[in-house]
């Protein structure tokens, strides 16, 4: 679907989300030919650099990342000629602002974005000093990159200082798993097919599991990381939203607002940890060196340079206090250097009243809807049935299984590309409402405090592993267990 003409100013235009996300992303809505010809695109930051030498910067870090994904030259050659660059200083009132609106299409009615892939601490300066100099048209929109604070209070002081600037309706804050693939068909998935939602409920399920693991490690990121540990950086956005997708009640429409007013239902209803169930409900981790894929990996420590207490891996024990999910736990995990990347969403049916075999059987599974995020995109309904063949009743776990991959061969958009085109439509559905943000940080900051004041633990793994053994004690004290199915 074809977008309006619109200008995207890229602040932080040297740095890796815009070299490695924002870019490759404008570049293939550009192939795709989504972007309309008079559109323009601005790289802007502190670096002096010609618009040519950003171009070929954005070129050499595309092949970089995208070594399988060859550069046609006549397509790049129409993208570099819509990328300029500014140097600019964002935070700086009494940089060079003038030389941005230069380069910027002075009709007013045209869709303008400044996406913010700078600090947070800076993110109201920036905002103010765009409307000081005088470029935030009615058509304007700020897209904000998380972390949205450090905790609450943080959250609040940046929302609050954008919104001097800026009306909620220009804001557009990204938590780029809501632009996957995968997770907008949960919206599908559970809404446009009626066998589900008379099933999504405490009566029928057993428990929720989210996953989303990772085999990278905070690598080269470990000083921006250990300020911030795995339940800031991945459980109070990438999770949150994950489990209000799964959790919500079914919206009239998917109107950004009527969406959005569901999620912070969940969210208003998450059970507040404190210091007296901290330790029962949650699990914190570190990894040590191991070998993932047959390669060493270093432990977080030694990536880091020195001693650190802040966590790779986090796991939850949630609970909705609400009609629909009384007593359904919603156990979360993520980590850093897991064995491998993979990040699903496991429904857990109850068990069957009543068995009518006997345990020579085989083993009787619980019904469980798997939806696999990534990689390897797909659903899975694992069911039980009988194992064919002479042998009697055997039962045998397999998997209903929809692969995307087999399923539709058309290249999809990556996250950021369907995400900056949002923007453009200006449709805020797929972005964080300041409250939605705020009501997630709330919860955070009683884990953080409780994990303070009760000096939980941080335990180790190794790299390569499913994270620390008391992870798996979480849900087996529960009689239960991750589903890793590979
Ligand atoms: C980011 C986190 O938001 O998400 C990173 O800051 C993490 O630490 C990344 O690696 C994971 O994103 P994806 O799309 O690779 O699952």
């Amino acid at each position: 679907i074809p977008v309006d003409p619109f200008d995207c100013v890229v602040f932080g235009a040297t740095g890796d989300l815009a070299l490695r996300k924002l870019m490759p992303a404008l570049y293939h809505r550009w192939r795709d030919g989504q972007i309309p010809a008079s559109s323009r695109i601005v790289g802007a930051a502190r670096a002096a650099l010609s618009a040519d030498e950003y171009r070929a910067m954005a070129r050499e870090k595309y092949q970089a990342f995208f070594p399988d994904d060859p550069i046609d030259e006549k397509t790049w050659k129409g993208f570099a000629e819509r990328l300029a660059y500014c140097e600019l200083d964002a935070g700086d009132a009494g940089s060079n602002w003038a030389d941005l609106s230069a380069l910027l299409d002075p009709a007013s009615g045209k869709k303008r974005m400044f996406y913010f892939a700078l600090p947070p601490s800076i993110y109201g300066d920036v905002a103010a000093n765009i409307a000081r100099a005088g470029l935030k048209t009615p058509q304007t929109a700020v897209v904000l990159e998380k972390p949205i604070g450090f905790d609450l209070a943080s959250a609040r002081a940046i929302n609050d200082a954008v919104g001097r600037s800026f009306e909620e309706r220009q804001v557009f804050r990204i938590d780029h798993y809501l632009g996957k693939e995968t997770v907008q068909n949960l919206l599908i998935l559970r809404f446009a097919n009626a066998i589900f939602e008379p099933l999504w409920n405490a009566n029928v399920i057993d428990h929720v599991q989210i996953s989303v693991n990772e085999s990278i490690g905070a690598g080269g990121r470990a000083s921006y990381y250990d300020k911030s540990g795995a339940l800031r950086d991945m459980v109070q956005n990438h999770l949150m939203q994950l489990l209000c997708l799964v959790a919500m009640e079914p919206p009239l429409e998917l109107a950004a607002d009527v969406v959005r007013d569901e999620k912070i239902k969940v969210l208003r209803a998450l059970r507040p940890f404190t210091a007296a169930t901290v330790k029962e409900n949650s699990v914190r981790g570190q990894y040590r060196a191991g070998v993932i894929d047959g390669r060493p990996a270093p432990g977080y420590e030694e990536e880091l340079g020195r001693k650190s207490d802040t966590e790779t891996f986090v796991a939850l024990k949630a609970h909705i206090d609400n009609w629909r999910w009384a007593g359904v736990p919603f156990y979360l995990r993520t980590g850093k250097r897991m064995s491998a990347r993979r990040s699903d969403i496991v429904i857990q049916f109850k068990n069957v009243a009543h068995s009518i075999v006997g345990p020579e059987a085989g083993a009787l599974h619980p019904v469980r809807l798997v939806i696999r995020l990534q990689p390897d995109e797909g659903v899975k309904l694992m069911l039980m049935t009988k194992d064919p063949g002479p042998g009697g009743m055997r039962l045998k776990y397999v998997p209903l299984n929809l692969s995307y991959a087999e399923t539709f061969t058309r290249r999809y958009p990556d996250a950021y590309e369907r995400l900056l085109m949002a923007v453009v439509r200006g449709d805020l559905a797929l972005f964080m409402r300041r409250d939605e943000v705020e009501a997630a940080w709330a919860w955070v900051d009683d884990i953080l405090q409780a994990w303070s004041d009760e000096a939980v633990k941080l335990y180790p793994y190794t790299a390569g592993s499913d994270g620390p053994a008391q992870s798996a004690m979480l849900l087996d004290r529960d009689g239960r267990e991750w589903f890793d199915e590979t």
